[in-house]
């Protein structure tokens, strides 16, 4: 080894050791005739000095010492005077007799501290670099960690690892497939995997029983804070259980990670269905760190001749509690926040209850104070409290309350990174019209199981019909779903037909499936994890990309690389791929 310890090591219990350090160069300052240097590695940063007195050869070296060059000094361990107990080597320093240089280093372009000067695509061109810095390094240490204990815990309960293959047939999995050419094989591309859905079924076919696998997934969709065009799942399976089993084994997992990498004790995780979870909040992923419920006023408040309300299916609001003195510039910004065309509502309605018990609206025009009071008293307000009411079409205002729910969560400061609300959202439906190709999809995907009781309905109201699906959520974001799956050919068939497969093309796509369910398939379900969605939320980040090493950017680039890329037209004479030009 090059050295005797690393820059994290040495206490005031090495006092007067002999030792050899490397690492890189973080800062350097002179003081009169010394020269004090910070020399960092993954472990930490240790102070060196080079004084004149002692040998003004060596300190002429070190005072040419840039930024992150690389070095390797011999000296003796000493006290320090001027002593920094922020770090766990603040009360020592190393007197350097001997300084190599191992390589000199350009100025990087940004500053590798905590706090850089560098943007984001700065940072991800020279991502080497960044990754140098603490805050990156520690979220990839906190992603391995992690890591260990998911494998540690499946493996305790006899799951065994199995790699699948990447280079596959394309899935319809909601999303777009990357495709890849095959040359062997001309004008034929494989598909990068979405999940290894079909794969982890077939293997409960072959009798494994337990499957997991921490694996790449592929998605060419459009990219957003959560979501990345290659991410990593923590994918299971098991054979012989029903959902209350996989709920049971997985809330016993995220427990786990949560009491072993971060020491926090996650309370047994509630349950809600999803018709629940639209009605009360909006959203099938609820930040239940909060509560401010939705509150129907529907047949409330139609009928007094304001037309807004009138027309709408649905009027719902939120109470905001403690903010009935809110300005009227705070209300436009709200009223501007849910007209914004990502939010795209019309208009906000508010009532305050005032301190002394009065109730205000900005609609008292229709309604007396004898109405208000009953929204008053649907809401349970208290004087302070500030209502928010939206009205139009059910699915979009649920949509656009749900927002403005976040939104006021914020303001009121009760979306606390420390605070983590895990959630299972249960019985999602089996089915979801798509408006564009005018036709149900699979809302989780096709292999997923209809309620046995619901599955009469699937002729005449598909769209009623649950599944035995579940997404486990904390503090509003999805980070894992799965279903129970089918695993009887007739069913699987009925389910093709109803998406829209013909028989044949369904044997096209899935016919290895289907034919493998003829082989005495077990009853079988599983769930996978957004295994970067996980990290982030443990490290407190609003995006994935800081917990992948090498990430896209938000055009799916790799601006460090510099891909994707054109490839060379041999090559895709080779691929046999028709050139445009
Ligand atoms: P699903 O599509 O719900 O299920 O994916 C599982 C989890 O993966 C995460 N995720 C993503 N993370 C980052 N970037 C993306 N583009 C992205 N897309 C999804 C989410 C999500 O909850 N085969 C099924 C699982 C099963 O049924 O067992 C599947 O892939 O956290």
């Amino acid at each position: 080894m090059l050295r005797t310890h690393t820059c994290g090591d040495l206490t005031i219990n090495d006092l007067n050791k002999e030792v050899t350090l490397t690492g890189w160069v973080q800062k350097s300052r002179d003081l009169g005739g010394m020269t004090f240097i910070d020399m960092r590695d993954r472990y930490g940063i240790t102070q060196l000095t080079f004084n004149s007195d002692d040998n003004a050869e060596l300190r002429a070296q070190a005072r040419e010492l840039g930024r992150e060059f690389v070095i390797r000094v011999t000296g003796k361990v000493i006290e320090r005077s001027n002593k920094n107990l922020k770090i766990s080597t603040g009360e020592v320093e190393i007197k350097v007799s001997n300084l190599e240089l191992l390589n000199a280093a350009k100025l990087p372009p940004f500053l590798i501290e905590d706090e850089t000067d560098g943007g984001d695509d700065l940072r991800l061109k020279y991502r080497y670099l960044d990754l140098r810095r603490n805050p990156v390094r520690n979220n990839l240490v906190l992603r391995h960690k992690m890591a260990q204990e998911v494998r540690k815990y499946l493996d305790g309960l006899d799951f065994i690892e199995v790699e699948t293959p990447v280079l596959i047939k394309s899935t319809p999995e909601g999303a777009r497939d990357f495709v890849v050419p095959s040359r062997m094989n001309p004008g034929e591309f494989y598909a990068l995997p979405q999940s290894p859905q079909t794969f982890k079924q077939l293997l409960m076919v072959s009798g494994f029983d337990r499957y997991f696998q921490i694996v790449k997934c592929f998605r060419d969709e459009d990219l957003r804070a959560d979501r990345q065009p290659e991410f990593t799942q923590i994918d299971c399976e098991m054979a012989f259980i029903e959902q209350e089993d996989i709920l049971n084994v997985f809330e016993g997992l995220i427990r786990q990670l949560f009491k072993n990498v971060k020491g926090v004790d996650i309370p047994e995780v509630p349950r809600m269905q999803y018709a629940d979870a639209m009605r009360l909040y909006g959203s099938d992923k609820p930040d239940t760190r909060f509560d401010m419920q939705f509150v129907e006023l529907t047949s409330i408040v139609q009928g007094q001749g304001f037309p807004v309300f009138d027309a709408a299916e649905l009027v719902i609001g939120i109470n905001a509690k403690g903010c009935a003195e809110y300005t009227r510039k705070q209300l436009d910004e709200l009223t501007d926040f849910i007209k914004r065309p990502q939010i795209g509502a019309t208009g906000l309605i508010y009532l305050r209850h005032g301190a002394d018990g009065s109730l205000k609206s900005s609609v008292d025009k229709f309604y007396s104070e004898e109405e208000l009071k009953k929204w008053s008293a649907a809401f349970n307000s208290q004087p302070g409290d500030l209502i928010l009411v939206m009205a139009g079409h059910k699915d979009k205002v649920r949509k656009q309350l749900s927002e403005l729910r976040l939104e006021m969560g914020n303001r009121l400061g009760l979306r606390d990174k420390n605070v983590f609300a895990p959630l299972w959202v249960l019985d999602f439906p089996l089915l979801e019209w798509d408006e564009d190709s005018q036709r149900y999809h699979a809302m989780h995907h096709p292999f997923t199981s209809p309620k046995p009781e619901d599955i009469a309905m699937l002729d005449t109201n598909p769209g009623e019909v649950r599944a035995n699906a579940y997404d486990m959520v904390v503090n509003g974001t999805e980070i894992g779903g799965g279903s129970i799956r089918i695993h009887d050919r007739d069913l699987q068939s009925l389910m093709f037909k109803h998406l829209g497969f013909s028989v044949e093309e369904a044997q096209k796509q899935f016919g290895f499936l289907l034919d493998a369910f003829e082989y005495g398939a077990p009853p079988h379900g599983g769930i996978a994890f957004g295994f970067d969605r996980l990290v982030s939320i443990f490290a407190g980040l609003d995006s994935i990309r800081d917990v992948i090493a090498f990430p896209k950017n938000n055009s799916g680039r790799d601006v460090m690389i510099d891909s994707p890329s054109t490839i060379a037209d041999e090559q895709l004479k080779e691929l046999k791929i028709k050139t445009t030009v």
